[in-house]
């Protein structure tokens, strides 16, 4: 079975924890790369996290630091849903793995263009370095196979009435993706804030293994949600969406991102009834089968060692 070369652009963040984990051990997937953004948390403190996975794991998967502020907004982090470090909860170590020497864009350029064929980005955080890395690199945009992003809403935001967090971080990133041609699907909130974990699960992975009690640890931290209304698993989403497309229900649309500096910034606006007429630029995620997405969540951690 071929696998899917993937590279995730994140900014772990305790959700974020969760997806580069299954990731890893997926064996549908080839993660080449994991290159990191300001985010939930500073850059620093999301590339020292990235680097606490990877070494967790014991994995040389390379990971490359990025930008450090959006492209014209000022860094409003999420320190409280995920804790001052952006993986709070568990004690990891210093790690002694290295970052990459070159900047993110550069990593992605030098791994895409290198690739023998084209590759997924799954960015589950700001869009920065994506946004730079088109705009750099244009030539780029033909090896990336399609791009799948947790981000954006159909309904209401996360993080102001309209916008959700990673869209509402970087709006002019996110407007330069959804404007570049390439292959956009959008895993927005509808979805993720429904791919909940109740506590029931929770106990269940504290003793199924290493990766399930680090998790556990992490998810006691988390403030995506509650025990009570349930832990949103916002981007292992993109992840699933990526390997097992059917836990979601999908439509093709028209997608704006709101720029301007009034209330609805950062907002993901999808003409779902094609009433503008304009030509589809984007495939959004409408549903998730919750039951299904539990059952496969437990399947992936049994496998993520
Ligand atoms: O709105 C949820 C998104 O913002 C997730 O990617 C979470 O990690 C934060 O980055
Ligand atoms: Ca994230």
């Amino acid at each position: 079975m071929r696998k899917i070369p993937l590279i995730i652009d994140t900014d772990p963040g305790i959700d974020d924890a969760v997806a580069i984990s299954f990731a890893m051990f997926h064996p549908k997937v080839d993660l080449k790369l994991i290159t990191t953004v300001a985010g939930n948390v500073s850059v620093d403190k999301t590339t020292e996290n990235a680097l606490k996975l990877v070494e967790f794991f014991g994995s040389d998967i390379p990971v490359a630091r990025g930008c450090q502020e959006p492209l014209l907004k000022t860094l409003e982090d999420s320190s409280e849903i995920h804790g001052e470090s952006g993986m709070d909860g568990f004690d990891f170590g210093t790690p002694t793995r290295k970052v990459l020497p070159e900047h993110a864009v550069e990593a992605l350029r030098k791994t895409l263009l290198g690739s023998e064929e084209p590759v997924t980005l799954m960015p589950i955080a700001a869009l920065t370095n994506i946004a730079l890395l088109f705009k750099l690199y244009p030539e780029t945009k033909s090896k990336v196979k399609e791009i799948v992003l947790m981000g954006g809403s159909l309904s209401r935001g996360n993080t102001t009435t309209a916008a959700e967090f990673n869209i509402f971080t970087d709006p002019e990133a996110a407007a330069i993706l959804f404007e570049s041609g390439v292959k956009i699907t959008m895993i927005g909130l509808d979805v993720t804030s429904r791919a909940v974990l109740m506590q029931k699960e929770v106990e269940q992975i504290k003793t199924m293994n290493r990766a399930g009690e680090m998790f556990a640890a992490l998810f006691s931290h988390y403030r995506g949600g509650s025990m009570k209304t349930g832990l949103k698993m916002h981007d292992v989403c993109a992840l699933a969406a990526i390997v097992e497309p059917e836990l979601f229900d999908f439509a093709d649309t028209f997608v704006e991102i709101e720029t301007g500096k009034g209330p609805a910034n950062g907002a993901t606006v999808a003409d779902l009834k094609m009433k503008y007429h304009r030509e589809t630029n984007s495939t959004v995620a409408l549903d998730v089968h919750v039951e299904k997405f539990r059952e496969w969540f437990l399947e992936m951690l049994e496998q993520t060692k």
